[in-house]
């Protein structure tokens, strides 16, 4: 049976997919070296699916290990998440980011061409558009100055797959460029499992509320934004997830390449986040106001167009149900998968 192969689908984003895949009926197999997630996030996902996901434990560096999974399994698509995503870690240590991101898609890609798949959806990031010059950010706007070596790993594999396609018009190459990810499945039993200390707004939040942080840091207050603090477009992972059925049935319907937003389209300020999930899970979130952090810029904000008119798709949660879903699964998780 055709399957999809979902590279890094135990973790966060790829755990919500997997579910949403499940849930259309697709047959899925996950691979995963686990370096950032945990196989309880597939378990959860099976229960709430009612359905198996093929679990093949195995690193994208691996040519060979991508060769045996090609052959062993009739694959039609496959959805590409696994890579590294710290913008910090990604300046400490670029190799690994080069790596883990880069090289492990090549791989990827080098299996896909020798085995005749020509069906990808890529993970890829608003930080391609580095600083932004006229907002919302629209697909044609990418700039080559991002500003991290993350960022540079992310518009390096957009070129690669470019490349391709202009190669070989066989291929179907859809690049999603995810906008801030947020939120978790409303059940509460999948979600972010942040391993230390959140670099992220809204895993900070929902520590900080409850009790394991001891104030959320605002990096600065005096930004060219409505209330001076940073705004970012704020997405719902669940929606964020279909969003990816509709990227798959685009390329298996077409060959082509697109490069397309995924974002609500709306800009909220760090300030307006914290109020909201006070407000919306009646907690104390307190806070204080600290220097900028280097490379942030002022606002980011998708534009939408795109992803509405090519993958019919838009989003349908909003910001209260994204603080309400990030708090549900942060105080049935306290511990992450590890409880
Ligand atoms: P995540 O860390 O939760 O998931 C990535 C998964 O890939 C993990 O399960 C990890 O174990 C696996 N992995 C990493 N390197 C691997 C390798 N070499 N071989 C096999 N598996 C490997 O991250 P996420 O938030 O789910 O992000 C998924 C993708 O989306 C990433 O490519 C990320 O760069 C991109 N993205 C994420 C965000 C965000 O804010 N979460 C924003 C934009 C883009
Ligand atoms: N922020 C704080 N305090 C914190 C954390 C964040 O004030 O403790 C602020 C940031 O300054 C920013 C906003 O909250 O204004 C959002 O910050 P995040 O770290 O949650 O998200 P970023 O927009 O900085 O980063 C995201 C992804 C990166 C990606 C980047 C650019 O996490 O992977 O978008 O697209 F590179």
């Amino acid at each position: 049976m055709e399957s999809i192969l979902v590279t890094g689908g135990a973790g966060y984003i790829g755990s919500h997919t997997v579910l949403e895949l499940l849930l259309a009926k697709f047959n899925v197999i996950v691979v995963d070296n686990f370096s950032n997630s945990s196989r309880i996030s597939l378990d959860r996902v099976a229960a709430l699916s009612g359905s198996s996901v093929t679990i093949v434990e195995g690193d994208l560096r691996d040519q060979d290990r991508l060769d045996e999974i090609f052959l062993n399994f009739d694959i039609r698509t496959v959805i590409h998440f696994a890579g590294l995503k710290s913008v910090s870690e990604s300046v400490s240590d670029p190799i690994l980011y080069y790596e883990n991101n880069v090289v492990a898609t090549f791989n990827l890609l080098t299996a896909m061409k020798y085995h005749g798949i020509k069906e990808i959806v890529f993970s890829s990031s608003a930080t391609v558009y580095g600083v932004p010059v006229t907002l919302p950010l629209l697909e044609d706007m990418t700039s080559a100055e991002q500003t991290n070596p993350y960022g540079r790993s992310k518009y390096m594999i957009e070129g690669m797959l470019s490349d391709l396609y202009k190669s070989d018009s066989d291929w179907g190459i859809v690049i999603l460029r995810y906008f801030n990810p947020v939120g978790a499945h409303p059940s509460g039993m999948i979600g972010e499992d942040s391993k230390g200390i959140p670099n992220n707004l809204m895993p900070y939040v929902a520590q900080t509320a409850i009790g394991k942080l001891a104030e959320v840091k605002i990096f600065g207050n005096n930004y060219d934004t409505p209330d001076g603090t940073g705004v970012r477009d704020y997405i719902h992972v669940v929606d964020l997830a279909k969003g990816h059925l509709a990227a798959v049935n685009m390329c298996q319907k077409n060959t082509g390449l697109e490069r397309i937003n995924l974002g609500t389209g709306l800009g909220v300020s760090v300030l307006e986040l914290i109020t909201a999930f006070s407000r919306v899970n009646k907690v104390n979130v307190p806070f204080s106001v600290v220097d900028r952090r280097p490379g942030d810029v002022a606002t980011s904000v998708a534009g939408v167009k795109k992803a509405r008119e090519m993958l019919g798709w838009s989003t349908s949660l909003n910001l209260e149900d994204m603080c309400r879903d990030s708090w549900n699964w942060q105080s049935l998780n306290p511990g992450g998968y590890k409880n």
